[in-house]
């Protein structure tokens, strides 16, 4: 039988696409290889957001190769692709740097894998190359989808419209497009029929969703996930990622009434400077994100929120990043994500004067870190004693262990039987580090 192998970087929604093109190949008859050595054919599914995770890529497909090489030299064939936002970004000089790559689809183009690999496979193609980003939705041309485990991803928007002036997100991604409300529930129920209780709805502006309903009316992200709720099975809604200036009061009323919905929101806000703010072309301030939190721990007390942070961008002095730690003091994440700031070129902040030294980043990112584990430590030291309901999702690295996601996306290890898996299951919770939990089935 034929094998695949997909390596996947970045965000969720590559996690979900890479789900996508896996379902694909078993259409085709392939099965997922263990080891990529056994792969009949390897993809790369690519991350371009900063330096080092789209130079991994290249350094990947190096020993790739190597392995391509020894194969051929059993007599196996080993087809090499790579999809995703290196592709989109690098266009055609990708197989100029990697000329031994089979093939090359951008983010929006990987639905024509299968006829792709049949080409490949079959000699009527020797190289493709497609970065087409064009308005036409991959989501016409993709297959139904079916349940990825307990908890599914479900991309509702892809795309964004901001231009932060570090992102390469709506040059890779393009302009942000939502799905139609139909196609989104209809996905949704195909999730839970096969075994989701967990849906977490996907979209580089998740909260600027502005999908047609029925009669063709713009619906946001709110009334969605109040039709999502209605789903019997569905037990637990999440979305990601939101903008903080795109947060309506209709989301917030969400957060009041709708039980499914989990206290958890992940809303960057990447600088606490109003004047970093600014440069980064962000559509909020300080004081504006403030209050949009305030609101949403006013609508669930009981919300745990998660950001993202940039240290070093251009220009950003001692007294602007004081501003983020401040932040931080204030809001008291439960999570987050923090990145030294990398030079994406064709970004505007490429070009901005006064680009910082990298020793004064790794400085910053220290500071700050040390300062965000705190609080995520505190957060998960107080959920000793508690109970919570766990979604178990996969096997533990020991035997008879399963680890799971609480609420508040806490990851927690316990002893648990097999037939637990893709449950909601009560655990108490018994001791707790910076990134995990260990709790006991009850
Ligand atoms: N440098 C560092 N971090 C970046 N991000 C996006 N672009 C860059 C960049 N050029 C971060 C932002 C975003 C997250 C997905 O990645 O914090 O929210
Ligand atoms: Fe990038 Fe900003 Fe769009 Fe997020 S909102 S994807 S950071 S441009």
């Amino acid at each position: 039988m034929k094998k695949y192998y997909i390596k996947t970087f970045g965000c969720q929604m590559n996690v979900y696409d890479s789900h996508r093109m896996a379902k694909m190949l078993e259409e085709l008859g392939f099965v997922e290889a263990g080891d990529i050595k056994d792969a009949d054919v390897v993809v790369f599914n690519t991350c371009h957001i900063r330096e080092k995770a789209a130079e991994k890529v290249f350094s990947d497909l190096g020993r790739a190769y190597l392995i391509k090489q020894e194969r051929q030299a059993q007599g196996k064939n080993t087809i090499i692709g790579v999809t995703g936002c290196v592709v989109q970004a690098e266009d055609n000089q990708i197989l100029k740097r990697a000329p031994y790559v089979d093939f090359a689809l951008g983010p929006l183009r990987y639905f024509r894998i299968k006829e792709v690999i049949e080409g490949l496979m079959n000699k009527k193609e020797v190289k493709i190359l497609d970065t087409e980003f064009s308005a036409v939705s991959k989501f016409d041309f993709l297959p139904e989808n079916k349940a990825q485990g307990g908890c599914s991803y479900l991309a509702i928007q892809e795309g964004c419209n901001n231009f932060c002036t570090y992102c390469v997100v709506p040059y890779t991604r393009g302009v942000e497009v939502s799905r139609s409300i139909k196609e989104v529930i209809d996905e949704a129920k195909r999730l839970v029929a096969t075994g989701s209780v967990e849906i977490n709805l996907l979209g580089q502006n998740v909260n600027s969703y502005h999908g047609e309903d029925e009669s063709g009316k713009e619906r946001n992200l709110a009334y969605l996930l109040n039709k999502i709720a209605e789903i019997d099975g569905l037990e637990r809604i999440r979305y990601t990622t939101s903008y903080p200036a795109d947060v309506d009061d209709d989301l917030i009323e969400c957060h009041r009434n709708l039980s499914k919905l989990m206290p958890y929101l992940h809303l960057p806000i990447q600088s606490g400077s109003d004047s970093v703010l600014k440069k980064m072309n962000r559509r909020h301030n300080r004081d504006d994100y403030l209050r949009v939190v305030d609101k949403l721990k006013n609508a669930n007390p009981e919300i745990g929120m998660s950001s993202d942070f940039i240290v070093g961008f251009p220009g950003e002095t001692d007294e602007d990043f004081k501003m983020t730690l401040d932040v931080v003091n204030r809001v008291k994440y439960i999570q987050a994500f923090s990145f030294k700031y990398s030079r994406r070129a064709g970004t505007p902040a490429a070009v901005m004067d006064n680009q910082i030294e990298e020793k004064v980043k790794k400085e910053r990112l220290q500071i700050l870190q040390d300062l965000l584990f705190d609080y995520q430590n505190k957060f998960n030291v107080n959920s000793i004693g508690k109970v919570m309901p766990v979604l178990f999702e996969t096997k533990g690295r020991h035997k008879g262990q399963l680890v799971g996601r609480t609420p508040y996306m806490q990851n927690v290890h316990a002893q648990a039987d097999n037939s637990l898996l893709n449950k909601i299951v009560e655990v108490k919770i018994i001791d707790a580090s910076t990134n995990s939990l260990e709790g006991e089935v009850i």
